[in-house]
Formats: structure tokens, C-alpha cells, sequence
């Protein structure tokens, strides 16, 4: 910096910092309004007014937020602002369908918008960052945080990681209702050992770079503030002390020069993970790998200055991550006007603009999954419905496990949906037997609620802390008693030929193949949010033709995860319909198909795909590719279509997935309607990690697929080859 120029704010500020302070900007204390980690902080006043800490999460009303920046701005030594960071994963106060449910909508634009008023909602209440997206890549329905995120595909991830991060950043990062977002968790958290929460991912390099990291560089791309590092180890190193994956890779090849926070306490993790032996190490450790923020543990405070002294770390290592620091809080616009972000509250309209955004993304969650006979949609003039299961009057478990600061009286039910839907029906309500536990009490009278109803709606499922962080299952069926309540419901309305409709409420497609066979319906609804009551009975009564296509491949049995489309085929592929073919890739107890494909998902139309044309026949690196097909809605109602387009590239110098997704569409059609369907995929995405992991575009045939899911029986195929 020359002489004449006059100093940065933020030079400036850490000419005049103590050790203490800097260390204090280092550092993220929890305050009480959520609980997300094993440890408390205690003393937080006092730290705040000595400089002592720089942050703040779990921390949200405007007036709690004010009262703890004052304490910051004017009564520290150098009033530096507060960063107040809060988990708004799908919605703040008003809640949008758990990540999981959004990513199978496959829609860039509603991902974006969810983001966008999240952040005004929670910005309007003093919050300044989230810690999303979550962009975790799952393929292991044991996991439980798979209900965060962006599913199994990478694509998807990546899309996803644009959309929100342009949702949540906005325009501008000043400006009062926008949030920084944090990318979370880097990476391969998805790939933990048997799904089980916290353990090892030891996954292949390849695996790294085509699976998990696509929707991090692609977060990088689209400006994301802030990154956080994965509790666990990938390979016995720790990605929170990980060199190469955080200044190699992400500081490094993305070029990401944003703030990296570490996740609750896992600083301090590090001597669990037997890579430390006292905080001094770990703390060593962590600032020598790229983290600059030290969320709970404590150990930048208490361990740093014991590391300056022993010589494992330097001043400017310090000061380094304290620059990205004030930085962010500069671009936040923190300096400038630490209050604005909460000096103002919204408009009625705008919360009530928000509720019915939330309605329509949450009926565009549900998947239908099986549906036969036409069982749907229901009547508008029917009169008697039986509304039975424990997640049919259950409105908190609607809000999924993030909830931020969403109220459980401002969710509705199944059932509360239902009656406003249908306010001059009667609906019988029996719970029959609880989420979970040995209770079977209530069975009699639900059945005795078949007797006179016209349709059953079996609401069953999971309770939303059954997914989410420290929720990894064993077994995907569903808890309790709900398998022989539901197995006596469908015997019983099958006596009295009515129509189950079973609604499935999970963070993890459930391993339930006798519910599938045995309902008449089956919908998908996750965790829907604020208006799941609503949105389902949108969808129930067909005002919403369901379009929800899964994001995650459906395992038929437990035994088969971790399961997904886009493996690779090895020499001795599987031969499903060729039981004669021993050596084959099998099961010799269960079928090797999964109970649905990724991206499956009905709707109450019936569409056909013909005409599949791929241009040009030879295609450089330079060049577009351009598929087209024509897409018909044979049924009687309108409806939206998915079509994805995927390829296979058959030989390659790397053994390619059968499937690899690269682009995909949605059409809406009305009964009879048809279109010519139009896909363009950039011929370098058509490059993949060569043996040597760099790009490669190599010449040869490339199958091109077009269908509604990764199953290949259902796509119409033609070919490419590229030079
Ligand atoms: C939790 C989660 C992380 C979250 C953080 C703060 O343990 O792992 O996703 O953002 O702590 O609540």
C-alpha cells in the first residue's frame, strides 16, 4: 500500500487490534434461542464488551439483536459490529419444504425465490448470515442429514448451490434484507461410513471431484461469502484441519477468498479426532488449514496464543484470517449501519405473499409415487374422509428438523388443510397409534372410521427429528406400530373397497415396499413446512397436479444402500432379467432394481415422449448440443412434465456411469396438448476427470438419453459423436 493512499478501515483497525481482539474476531460464540451443538457459552456480555468475540449464532429478534450490537458498537474499545449468523436451511419463519423436498422440484427459479424471502424475513429480524445451502451430495438414506440436502446428483447440487446463494447474497450484501450464505458442509459429508452420523468418509479422489465438490466451486462461482468444513474426516484427515482440500482446493484451484467458519466445536473435535493433543494443536492446526472462524470451541481464544509462543503458527496467519473477517463484515455493510438489519418490519402483505409462495413450492415438493385406478384427485364434493395416522394432526413435525424461528402453531396439518379444503365434509380423525412406541390403543377407532368414510388418508411417517443432524437410522422402515396400523388399515378398507391414500412423511425415502403395493396411492410429502396442510390437500384434490420428481434414487430394501443411478457398470454387469446369468451384478436375496429411479414421480396427467432428434451427429468442444423430442399429455388434466436428459459414454478412457444427468426440463402441458421439447448441453460438459483426474473431451460415441428418470428402459436413446 503506498504512503499517499489513506488506509483501509480494516488496515487500519488491525494496526490498533491487542491479540485478544483480534483473537475475539476469530471467534463465534452461541447464544440460546436454538440449540445445534454439544457445548454452551456463558459470559457472553462481558466478552462482548471486551472485544472477546466477533460473532454471534442462534441469535435472532430484531430487539434481542440490537441490545447485543450496542454492546459492540458502543461499548467495546473499537466498536467493531457483530456478525449474527443463524441455520436458515429451508425458511426462517415462514418454512419451505425441507431441503431434500425442494431439490425435487427441479427448479432453479423457486430454489432462488425461497432463498430470497428467507433471507428479507430473517434480515428484517437482524440476522446477517445463514449457514446454508447445505449442499452435501447423500446417496446413503441412513444418513439423516440427507433430508438437508440437494439429494444424489451432482447437477442438481451445483444448480442448487447457484440458486441459493444468489437467493440468499441477493444484489446486494448491504443492502437490509439480504444474508451472507455459508456452503456447508465441504465435502463428502454425504459419503460418512454406513450413513452413520459423524463417522469417516474414505471415498475415491474421482468421487471427490465429480461428486462432492461440483456444488462447492459452483457455490465459489456464484459468490458465496462463507464456507464451512465438514465435521468429519475424509481419509483420516479432518476437513477442518484438511490443507489440501481447504488452501489447496478451495482457497487454491476455486479461488474462494471468502471466510471459512468451522462447525460447532469442531476445533476443539480435533483432539476427539486424535489428530491434536491439546487446544493449543488443534488451533494450530485449524488456522494453518484456512479456517478463519472458530465456532464454539473455544480454542482460537485459548489455544493461539500458546501456538504464537511455541512457533505453530505466525502473526500474519493471523492477521490473514482477521482481514476476511472485517471484510465480510464490510461488505456486509455492518460498518456502515450495524442496525440496519432489523431497523424496519415488514408489511402484513409481504408475510401473507410469502405463506402462499410457500403453499405452492410445498405442493410442488410432494412426489406421487404410485397411484392406481385414478384414485386421485379426490372430489371436491366429498363428503366424509377418514384422516388417520399420527402425522395427520401433527403441525410442528411439519417444519422438518431446521425450523429456525418458525412456530409450530403457524404450521397446518394434514387435517387443518383438509377442513378448510373441504369445510363442508365431514373428517373423522384417529391417530391410531403414535409416531413412535409400543401404543396400539387407538387402532379400533381408527378403523371404525373406515366404516363411513368415502377415502382413507393414511398419514404416516416419520417425526422430523428422526432426520436432520445426529439422525442417522439403521433401518428405513417406518418407527413404532405404524407398519401393523397401516397393514390393518389397508386389510380393512380393502374389505370395505375404499381407497387408501397413503401421505409419507420422511427425511429419507423409507424402505415400505408392502405400503407401495398396498395403497392406492402414495404420495411423498418430507417435510412440507408452514402450509404442508394446505399444499397437500391442494394436491389431494387435484387444484395442484403433483410434479415432484424424486432427487433420490427409492431403495427397495435397506440392504441396498448406498444406492443411486449413475454407477458404473463393471465387467460383469447386472442382468435382472436374465436369472439364468450367475455371474452377474446381484443380490441372491433381494432385486438389484430400486423400488423407484431417481426422478421418478406421477402426476394426473400421462405423458408420452416421441421423436427424438440430437444435432449436430458430430459434435466439437466448441460446439452446443441440441436435443429435441416431442412431449404429449395423453391424459385428461393438465399437468407438468420433467424430461432429463442424460448420456453414457460407453467407452472411455474411465470406466462412465451408465447414467450421467446433464440437463433437464419442465413443461407444462394441458390434456392433449403437445410440444417440441428443446435441451441444449455446452459439449464441454461432456468432459469428464481423465485418468490423471484433468479434464478430458474425448473423441468417440456418446449415447444421449431423454426420459422422465434414470430409468434406462423408459428413455428414448440416440447417439453423438464428438471429435
Ligand atoms: C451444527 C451443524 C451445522 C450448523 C452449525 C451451527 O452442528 O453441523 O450444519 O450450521 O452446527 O448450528
Amino acid at each position: 500500500m503506498s504512503g499517499s493512499q489513506p488506509k483501509s478501515r480494516v488496515e487500519a483497525l488491525l494496526e490498533q487490534m491487542t491479540l485478544d481482539e483480534k483473537l475475539g474476531q476469530l471467534t463465534m460464540s452461541a447464544e440460546a434461542a436454538a440449540v445445534t451443538g454439544p457445548v454452551a457459552a456463558g459470559g457472553i456480555a462481558e466478552d462482548i464488551r471486551r472485544g472477546a468475540v466477533g460473532s454471534l449464532l442462534n441469535l435472532y429478534g430484531a430487539s434481542q439483536v440490537r441490545e447485543r450490537q450496542r454492546l459492540a458498537v458502543e461499548h467495546s474499545r473499537l466498536r467493531i459490529p457483530l456478525l449474527i449468523g443463524l441455520d436458515i436451511i429451508h425458511g426462517y419463519r415462514t418454512l419451505f419444504p425441507v431441503g431434500l423436498a425442494e431439490a425435487c422440484l427441479f427448479d432453479p427459479q423457486l430454489w432462488e425465490q425461497t432463498a430470497r424471502e428467507a433471507a428479507r424475513e430473517a434480515a428484517h429480524d437482524g440476522v446477517a448470515m445463514t449457514f446454508a445451502p447445505m449442499l452435501d451430495v447423500a446417496r446413503d438414506p441412513r444418513w439423516g442429514r440427507s433430508v438437508e440436502g440437494p439429494g444424489e446428483d451432482p447437477l442438481v447440487a451445483m444448480r442448487l448451490a447457484q440458486a441459493k446463494v444468489r437467493g440468499f447474497q441477493g444484489n446486494d450484501l448491504a443492502a437490509a434484507d439480504t444474508l451472507a450464505a455459508v456452503a456447508k458442509h465441504y465435502c463428502a459429508y454425504g459419503a460418512v461410513t454406513a450413513g452413520r452420523e459423524y463417522a469417516s468418509a474414505d471415498v475415491s479422489e474421482r468421487s471427490v471431484l465429480e461428486v462432492h465438490l461440483p456444488a462447492f466451486a459452483a457455490a465459489v462461482a456464484a459468490g458465496v461469502t462463507a464456507v464451512m468444513p465438514a465435521f468429519i474426516d475424509l481419509g483420516g484427515v479432518p476437513l477442518t484441519a484438511h490443507q489440501q482440500m481447504l488452501r489447496g482446493w478451495l482457497r487454491g484451484r476455486l479461488g474462494f477468498d471468502g471466510v471459512i467458519i468451522s462447525d460447532y466445536n469442531s476445533i476443539g473435535e480435533l483432539l476427539q479426532h486424535g489428530v491434536a493433543s491439546d487446544l493449543t494443536e488443534a488451533a494450530a492446526l485449524a488456522l494453518r488449514a484456512g479456517v478463519d472462524i472458530d465456532m464454539m470451541s473455544n480454542a482460537y481464544r485459548r489455544g493461539l496464543p500458546a501456538a504464537l509462543e511455541r512457533g505453530l503458527v505466525d502473526m500474519p496467519l493471523i492477521d490473514a484470517a482477521v482481514r476476511r473477517v472485517l471484510r465480510l463484515k464490510e461488505q456486509l455493510g455492518l460498518f456502515d449501519d450495524p442496525y440496519r438489519r432489523g431497523a424496519s418490519t415488514e408489511a402484513p402483505a409481504a408475510r401473507l405473499q410469502r405463506r402462499s409462495l410457500a403453499r405452492r413450492v410445498a405442493a410442488r415438493a410432494i412426489v406421487l409415487l404410485t397411484h392406481r385406478d385414478e384414485v386421485l384427485p379426490l372430489s371436491a364434493r366429498t363428503r366424509c374422509l377418514a384422516v388417520l395416522g399420527p402425522l395427520a394432526d401433527a403441525a410442528g413435525e411439519m417444519r422438518g428438523s431446521w425450523w429456525a424461528a418458525a412456530d409450530e402453531q403457524e404450521c397446518v396439518s394434514v387435517l387443518a388443510g383438509l377442513r378448510a379444503a373441504l369445510p363442508a365434509a365431514r373428517l373423522l380423525h384417529a391417530p391410531g397409534v403414535p409416531i413412535e412406541g409400543p401404543d396400539d390403543a387407538g387402532f379400533d377407532a381408527a378403523l371404525e372410521a373406515c366404516d363411513s368414510a368415502e377415502a382413507i388418508i393414511l398419514c404416516i411417517g416419520e417425526a422430523a427429528l428422526m432426520s436432520g443432524e445426529a439422525a442417522s437410522r439403521a433401518r428405513l422402515d417406518l418407527p413404532g406400530e405404524q407398519r401393523r396400523f397401516a397393514q390393518a388399515v389397508l386389510e380393512h378398507a380393502a374389505s370395505l373397497r375404499k381407497p387408501v391414500i397413503a401421505v409419507l412423511f420422511c427425511g429419507r425415502p423409507l424402505v415400505v415396499p408392502w405400503l407401495m403395493e398396498g395403497a392406492d396411492a402414495v404420495l411423498a410429502a418430507w417435510f412440507l413446512g408452514s402450509e404442508a396442510g394446505n399444499a397437500i390437500a391442494d394436491v389431494l384434490l387435484g387444484r395442484v397436479s403433483p410434479s415432484g420428481r424424486t432427487a433420490v434414487t427409492w431403495a427397495r430394501d435397506v440392504g441396498q444402500v448406498p444406492i443411486f443411478y449413475a454407477q458404473r457398470q463393471g465387467g460383469r454387469p447386472p442382468d435382472p432379467d436374465n436369472p439364468d446369468n450367475h455371474y452377474c451384478s446381484r443380490y441372491i436375496d433381494v432385486p438389484i432394481q430400486p423400488q423407484f429411479p431417481f426422478g421418478h414421480g406421477l402426476s394426473y396427467g400421462r405423458f408420452v415422449l416421441s421423436d427424438l432428434h440430437i444435432s449436430p451427429a458430430v459434435l466439437q468442444q466448441t460446439d452446443s448440443l441440441e436435443v429435441q423430442v416431442t412431449l404429449s399429455n395423453q391424459g385428461a388434466r393438465a399437468a407438468e412434465e420433467t424430461v432429463f436428459l442424460f448420456i453414457h459414454d460407453r467407452v472411455a478412457s474411465v470406466a462412465r456411469p451408465v447414467l450421467e444427468l446433464k440437463e433437464w426440463t419442465r413443461v407444462e402441458l394441458a390434456a392433449g396438448d403437445s410440444r417440441r421439447v428443446v435441451l441444449r448441453v455446452p459439449a464441454g460438459a461432456l468432459s469428464f476427470p481423465g485418468a490423471d483426474m484433468c479434464p478430458v473431451f474425448e473423441p468417440g460415441e456418446v449415447e444421449i438419453l431423454v426420459g422422465p428418470c434414470a430409468d434406462r428402459a423408459r428413455l428414448l436413446a440416440g447417439r453423438v459423436r464428438l471429435i
